[in-house]
């Protein structure tokens, strides 16, 4: 038997992570030391109150905020080294990694398929497959009838699962979502939080969703609370048993 077929890598892994803003008098240190570890198939919410670094350690884990030292590795490849990037982080993000923002932020002028196939076709993928695969991927998320809408034609809810569908085009190993639910009110929220769940469980991504929502704890694998600038992970009371 091979030992180490039963390792497993995790979808991302970060040791002893800092990030300091400016210098001087306005420094200001947002990540003092954060070390943390998510498995692919594993949902974690992260929470803490505002101004404590969870924009800033996502955005670092996201590769568009380098960190001032420690490491990030995403998929068992090391890929920072503090503020040293060790692939093309362009198409390290591109191929492996999904992010999801407060807003849907979505291009005005083209449709949600449209929105969707863009993210397929910079990664060269054909036009034909792109469209297939980006219909499928709207279907997948309750939104296939409004494939041809503009944005401005859909609801909160549906441009914020446009988003996701998005994020997921190119089948990342690495979800990001920093407060994705914030512009949706109840019920929305908690399907699009829903919607995040079972792309981790269903397709072993790692996801790791900042939110402020104690109402959808329940959703969650593992619960980290950032404070004071460091990361302490706990089980979730609130999740089903496995
Ligand atoms: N680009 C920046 N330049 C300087 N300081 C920054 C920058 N971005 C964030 N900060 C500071 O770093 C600290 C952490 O900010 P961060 O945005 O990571 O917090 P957060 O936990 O996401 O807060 P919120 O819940 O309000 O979104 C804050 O004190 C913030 O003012
Ligand atoms: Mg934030």
């Amino acid at each position: 038997m091979n030992p180490a077929a039963d390792v497993i890598i995790p979808a991302v892994e970060v040791t002893h992570l800092r990030k300091v803003y400016g210098s001087g008098h306005t420094e200001v240190v947002a990540m003092r030391d954060a070390t943390l570890s998510i498995a692919p198939g594993e949902i974690v919410g992260m929470f803490g109150p505002s101004g404590s670094g969870k924009s800033t350690l996502l955005t670092a884990m996201a590769l568009i905020n380098p960190p001032t030292s420690g490491q990030i590795a995403i998929g068992g490849r090391q890929v920072m080294d503090g503020p040293r990037a060790l692939v093309d982080l362009r198409a390290f993000r591109r191929e492996h990694l999904g992010f999801v923002f407060q807003k849907a932020n979505l291009i005005p002028f083209l449709t949600a398929l449209e929105n969707v196939r863009i993210a397929l076709e910079v990664n060269d993928i054909s036009p034909k497959a792109a469209r297939k695969r980006a219909l499928e991927l709207l279907d997948y998320l309750g939104v296939g009838p409004r494939a041809h809408n503009l944005p401005v034609a859909l609801s909160g809810g549906e441009q914020q699962r446009v988003a996701v569908a998005r994020a997921l085009a190119n089948s990342p190993s690495l979800i990001l979502a920093d407060e994705p639910t914030a512009a949706l009110d109840g019920p929305l929220g908690r399907q699009v939080m829903e919607l995040f769940a079972k792309i981790a469980h269903e397709r072993q991504a790692g996801v790791i969703v900042v939110t402020h929502d104690h109402r959808t704890l329940d959703v969650f694998d593992r619960i980290l609370d950032v404070e004071d600038g460091m990361i302490h992970s706990r089980n979730n009371p609130h999740s089903p048993p496995p």
